[in-house]
């Protein structure tokens, strides 16, 4: 099989190639990958695959490597919502301008194709409630990263049905894991206890987000692949269910620090609430199931990947830091 993973120098895309070549070491690997300021080659430096540095929204290189492709898995995209409320035109580039050039190449050389999404394109939920969401919950997305994703899941339904491109989508809820870039909410609170900067809690700090670790998202992901039915879409979540504030008091804990040692920031614009995924369609269909269940033992091996590649995020902190300081004044 050759395999074209679009995005595959950022946080997830990383750890779905590293876990190929590691358990798949058959298949033929291309990473297509822009190198924005979330890509990172070095990530793949080690592995044999070939990495083209260009853009999803590039129609002939776009062509040219899916003309010599079986399968392409998209996870490129502008992925932080506090970038998309601050400049939304990235977003709309890459998200939807580069998912409708996939489908228009694999719609020409028919290429089994899979959308990697988020959970975020059907808004939130109330804090109280013990709603979850499912392949039909209505999509209402709340930013311009959701509603970007929103639009492109749209495009992959569209292709599908009118030109019959073999495609699939993920909805996925919250990643963590090693690789994960420093400006979202885990890894920067790491890397700011680990520089001698304080935590950041964004408003109340209620907000929920339902965390899965990243190598159960890849594992869910290789299976749809495999065994999932074209045109259908797939929710993935692990049922972990946490308040940032919680999340953040683990960290804390974790790293030695008060419980009260973080400041208390602005609230994002729009916030959602709470995300929370019923993945029970995904399990059922596939057999799927998630592994890394125990949040704090994942929690722990995230902290500890962070302690130990200080030079994979040193350099970059002064300037994430600077530039978040920079939207708050
Ligand atoms: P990321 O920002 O870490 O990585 C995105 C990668 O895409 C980077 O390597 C970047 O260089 C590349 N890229 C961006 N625009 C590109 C373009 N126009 N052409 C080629 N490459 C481009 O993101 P991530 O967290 O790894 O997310 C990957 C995908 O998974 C995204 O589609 C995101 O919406 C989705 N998703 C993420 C999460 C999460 O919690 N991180 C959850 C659900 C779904
Ligand atoms: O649900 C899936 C989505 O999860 C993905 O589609 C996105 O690509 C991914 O970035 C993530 O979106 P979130 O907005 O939920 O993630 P983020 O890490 O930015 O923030 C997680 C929560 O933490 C959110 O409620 C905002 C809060 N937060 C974030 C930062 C960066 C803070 O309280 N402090 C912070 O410094």
């Amino acid at each position: 099989m050759r395999l074209l993973v679009t995005g595959g120098a950022g946080f997830i895309g990383t750890n779905f190639v590293r876990m190929m070549v590691r358990e798949h070491p058959d298949i033929e690997i291309t990473v297509l990958d822009k190198l924005t300021y979330a890509g990172n080659a070095d990530n793949l430096a080690d592995l044999p695959v070939h990495l083209v540095v260009g853009d999803i929204a590039d129609a002939p290189v776009v062509d040219r490597l899916m003309s010599k492709t079986d399968v392409c898995v998209n996870f490129a995209a502008e992925s932080h919502v506090d970038n998309s409320l601050n400049d939304p035109e990235p977003f709309l580039h890459s998200n939807v301008i580069g998912t409708y050039t996939l489908l228009e190449a694999a719609r020409k050389y028919d290429v089994r194709f899979h959308h990697v999404s988020t959970d975020e394109v059907y808004g939130d939920l109330p804090l109280t409630s013990t709603e979850k969401f499912k392949p039909d919950s209505r999509y209402q997305p709340s930013s311009p990263y959701s509603a970007t994703k929103a639009a492109s899941d749209m495009l992959v339904h569209g292709w599908t049905r009118s030109f019959n491109v073999r495609a699939t989508i993920s909805n996925c809820s919250n990643n963590y894991g090693p690789y994960q870039h420093i400006e979202k909410f885990i890894p920067r609170q790491v890397t700011n206890l680990l520089s001698g900067r304080r935590a950041k809690l964004y408003g109340s700090g209620e907000n929920v987000r339902d965390w899965i670790y990243v190598l159960d998202h890849c594992h869910a992901i290789w299976e749809i692949l495999q065994h999932g039915t074209v045109g259908e879409t797939y929710l993935i979540g692990a049922d972990q269910q946490l308040s940032n504030r919680v999340v953040l008091a683990k960290i804390l804990s974790r790293m030695g620090q008060a419980p009260d040692d973080f400041d208390s920031v602005a609230d994002r614009p729009g916030h959602d609430r709470r995300y929370a995924i019923d993945a029970s369609q995904t399990i059922a269909e596939l057999g799927w199931q998630p592994q890394y269940t125990d949040f704090d033992a994942g929690l722990i091996a995230t902290v500890m990947w962070y302690q130990t590649h200080r030079d994979w995020w040193q350099a970059e902190k002064a300037a994430v830091e600077a530039n978040y300081h920079k939207r708050n004044q």
